[in-house]
């Protein structure tokens, strides 16, 4: 078993986290270099890939024999969770930074032999950082978040989805998806998946669908929202993987089950 000293990392992870935070609002009006990656709108910046090389010098220089898996590329091939493994997405929300300077979010996790230890979810402009540690609760700024209340109906509920997903897609059949729409009382869409945990486990939206998060999107999100007793799983049912892209469904434990009524047992393709 690999030693983890939870509450050091935390506290030096924490340090990083702000101080990145930091040097995004500092620059946030200077003019921004801004690419495409895999199609016209999957934008990617300057700050990220500079925020996502901050984190990477600063983990390598003090722990050699962790390892990082991250999006921009300054991470490692990593492909199973053994030892330490820090997931990192450095601007969860790029299409928001770039296009609203607001509600996006510094996703960091730490995972100790596949098992999520701490999770850091830091909403840069507004200056708030969600946090937990695996079995000590979660946290907005210094305050602790409550436990998932009882389960509302799904009629009763707001869900979280990218409207893409009720349009004809590759991935999933849209009518059902529309169905669940219907049900719902209603959706909202806030494009930063690491928020939209944050605020699952904030209990201001109840459930979350999304069919291609990568591990980087979830991984600090996930770790949050368990700490209130939100349960996340692929929309197959099987666990997350962590390591490659999955479609994910997050709610209260009771709530998940009626989700996957519509979007896993009756239409999923
Ligand atoms: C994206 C955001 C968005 C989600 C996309 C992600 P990025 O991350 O989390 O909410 O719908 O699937 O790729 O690219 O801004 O880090
Ligand atoms: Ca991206
Ligand atoms: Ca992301
Ligand atoms: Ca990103």
């Amino acid at each position: 078993m690999t030693q983890f000293d939870q509450e050091s990392i935390y506290q030096q992870a924490k340090e990083w986290v702000l101080e990145a935070g930091a040097i995004i609002r500092s620059s946030i009006d200077q003019p921004r270099e801004v690419d495409t990656k895999e199609n016209a709108n999957d934008l990617v910046t300057e700050m990220d890939k500079q925020t996502e090389e901050y984190f990477a010098k600063a983990i390598r220089s003090t722990y050699q024999e962790h390892r990082i898996l991250s999006e921009e590329g300054f991470g490692d091939d990593v492909q199973d969770l053994d030892g330490v493994v820090w997931i990192i997405d450095p601007i969860d929300g790029t299409m928001n930074f770039v296009h609203q300077k607001q509600t996006f979010a510094i996703s960091l996790a730490v995972f100790c032999d596949g098992v999520g230890e701490i999770g850091f979810v830091y909403d840069v402009m507004a200056d708030c950082l969600y946090h937990a540690k695996k079995g000590q609760g979660a946290y907005k700024n210094e305050k602790k978040l409550d436990p998932l209340p009882e389960s509302k109906t799904l009629e009763e509920s707001l869900l979280m989805l990218n409207t893409i997903w009720c349009t004809p897609n590759k991935k999933v059949a849209d009518e059902p998806i529309r169905d669940l729409v219907q049900t719902v009382r209603g959706t909202r869409s806030y494009g930063s998946a690491a928020l939209e945990f944050c605020y699952l486990a904030e209990g201001i939206v109840d459930s979350y669908i999304s069919f291609k998060l990568q591990p980087w999107d979830i991984a600090a999100g996930v770790v949050i929202f368990k700490e209130v007793g939100g349960v996340t799983s692929q929309t197959t049912g099987e666990r997350l993987t962590f390591l490659h892209q999955d479609p994910i469904v997050s709610a209260h434990p009771n709530l998940i089950n009626a989700i996957s009524d519509y979007i896993e047992l009756k239409y999923l393709i």
